[in-house]
């Protein structure tokens, strides 16, 4: 009903002006105007927060210095506008026309600094001119390497997502947009912990970018036979050898004893 009541208000209020066109001052008054419709029951109107009736938790959180990276990703994979208040706030239809949430997210941004939305040479290794193919492989690599010890304790080797304590989960990463992944990491969001640029460079962060969509690139990295498992990671590829391999030794182990001369002897006399 939010989405429907502001799309009527907000494309009136905007149509017939584009966000390039609108100066800074104009894109948060309409920020504004969209936040108070669609956030502000759960931000405040304010972007303070709202505290839930039980007076422990968060209704919505504050704003104030998550800045327009935070807006631009909770809002571009249809995580805000929330619905209700939930374990987690999942990926959803965007609720929202690009300038509209450039208008939100230049609101968000004035309510205290906070990081901006990245640029494309910051999360796309393609876009960063005269890098060698060999350049490229390495950064790879090295983005590979960064996965590893900061991501794959949540989102598995290969970025195949899963699961948390109390019915929360860590998505797969497949098919996430760069920008949105580089935002995922300044800006932390829900259970996710925060990277910013003093524990992962934003060139970490585009070599993290670029091994995560080589992984999901089947012609940079080729199916190489045998049951792929979906990049389960050791452990749990371990684990399925164990119960499979094992298991059917114990199995055939088992027949083996039902079917000798001496199982049968005892069954004559
Ligand atoms: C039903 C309540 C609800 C509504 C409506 C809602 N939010 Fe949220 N929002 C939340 C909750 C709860 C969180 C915290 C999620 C978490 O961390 O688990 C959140 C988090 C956020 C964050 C991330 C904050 C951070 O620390 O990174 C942003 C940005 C945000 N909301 C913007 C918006 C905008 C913009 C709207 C309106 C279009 C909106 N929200 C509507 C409940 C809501
Ligand atoms: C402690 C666990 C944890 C770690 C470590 C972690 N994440 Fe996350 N990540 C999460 C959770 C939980 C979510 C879901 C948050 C949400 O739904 O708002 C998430 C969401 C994301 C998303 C959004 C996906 C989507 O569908 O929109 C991206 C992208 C992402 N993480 C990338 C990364 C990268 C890259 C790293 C390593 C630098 C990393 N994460 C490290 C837990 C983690």
């Amino acid at each position: 009903m939010a989405g429907g009541l502001f799309a009527a208000f907000s494309s009136s209020a905007t149509a017939d002006k584009s966000s390039d066109s609108l100066t800074q001052a104009e894109k948060i008054e309409a920020g504004r105007k969209l936040f108070l419709l669609s956030c502000a029951t759960c931000h405040g109107q304010n972007g303070e927060g709202v505290v839930a009736e039980d007076g422990k938790s968060n209704l919505g959180p504050s704003l104030a210095g998550v800045g327009a990276a935070a807006a631009h990703f909770q809002l571009e994979t249809g995580r805000m506008p929330m619905v209700q208040t939930g374990k987690q706030a999942p990926r959803k239809p965007v609720a929202f026309t690009q300038d509209e949430v450039d208008a939100l997210a230049a609101y968000v941004a004035s309510l205290a600094p906070g990081p901006s939305a990245p640029t494309a040479t910051e999360y796309d290794l393609n876009a960063v001119k005269g890098l060698s193919a060999d350049e490229q492989r390495e950064a790879i690599v090295r983005g590979g390497k960064l996965f590893l010890t900061n991501c794959t304790a949540c989102h598995n080797f290969e970025g195949s997502g899963g699961a948390m304590p109390w019915g929360r989960y860590a998505p797969p990463l497949k098919g996430v947009a760069k920008q949105h992944i580089y935002e995922a990491m300044l800006t932390g969001p829900q259970q996710m912990p925060v990277f910013s640029n003093a524990v992962l460079t934003p060139e970490d962060k585009r070599d993290i970018i670029a091994y995560i969509y080589s992984v999901n690139d089947r012609e940079q990295t080729p199916a190489y036979g045998g049951f792929g498992m979906k990049g389960l990671g050791p452990v749990a590829e371990g684990l399925i050898a164990w119960l499979v391999g094992i298991g059917g030794l114990v199995a055939f182990a088992y027949w083996i004893a039902a079917h000798t001369a001496r199982s049968h002897k005892k069954e004559d006399a």
